[in-house]
């Protein structure tokens, strides 16, 4: 089982999306022992923003095929502006390919890259449940769910810290948070690796 770990925080070591994703993959590491994994930092080494110069790249073909080789994939997603970092953007843009992740037919678009686990490590600094008045800004996990399902992926779990703008114990509370639903989504990796 191949497991691919993307970080886009910019905050380094005191990324509470980074302390989250990395929780995720030493529990996976430590569950499943023949898991291998491969490591894509979106900070460290910056994919380009798509461009005329860059379309059709042999770098763009190389962060396709490390994603369709991945069975699972685990993603530090900070909230930026409401929505996912540019960084990451920059690596979707390089993944939703046209005959490659889905398709058009005459019923409409069709997803290609069905059977994958998503991971998603979401850390916001305000609060954006459903009901409250922030909920409509939340364009950040809506937009991984529905580019993820629009390549044919459904199966997206997402462990959350948010309101970690609030202070500092507010934002330990929430990485608790996160991290405590960890092991579950660790276990149902594996039992979806012994079916
Ligand atoms: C450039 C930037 C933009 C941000 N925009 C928002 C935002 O729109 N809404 C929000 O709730 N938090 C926002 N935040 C706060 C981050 O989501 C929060 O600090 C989160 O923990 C960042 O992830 P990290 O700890 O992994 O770096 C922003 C932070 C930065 C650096």
């Amino acid at each position: 089982m191949k497991l691919l770990h993307i970080d886009a925080g910019i905050t380094g070591e005191g990324s509470v999306s980074r302390q989250v994703s990395a929780a995720v993959v030493q529990a996976a590491r430590d569950a499943i022992p023949a898991l291998e994994v491969v490591r894509r930092d979106l900070d460290a080494d910056a994919i380009p923003h798509l461009g005329s110069q860059h379309l059709g790249t042999a770098e763009g073909a190389g962060v396709l095929q490390e994603f369709l080789d991945a069975d699972v994939i685990v993603i530090g997603a900070p909230m930026y502006n409401f929505t996912i970092p540019s960084q990451l953007k920059a690596w979707f843009d390089r993944i939703v390919v046209a005959g490659k992740t889905f398709r058009y037919t005459e019923a409409g678009p069709e997803g290609l890259a069905g059977g994958k686990k998503i991971i998603v490590a979401s850390a916001r600094g305000n609060l954006y449940a459903p009901g409250t008045p922030l909920a409509v800004n939340d364009f950040h996990e809506p937009y991984l769910r529905a580019v993820f399902k629009f390549i044919g992926i459904d199966d997206v779990t997402i462990l959350r810290a948010e309101g970690v703008a609030f202070g500092p114990e507010q934002r330990e509370a929430a990485v608790q948070v996160a991290l405590a639903a960890a092991p579950a989504v660790v276990a149902e990796l594996r039992t979806a690796l012994a079916a």
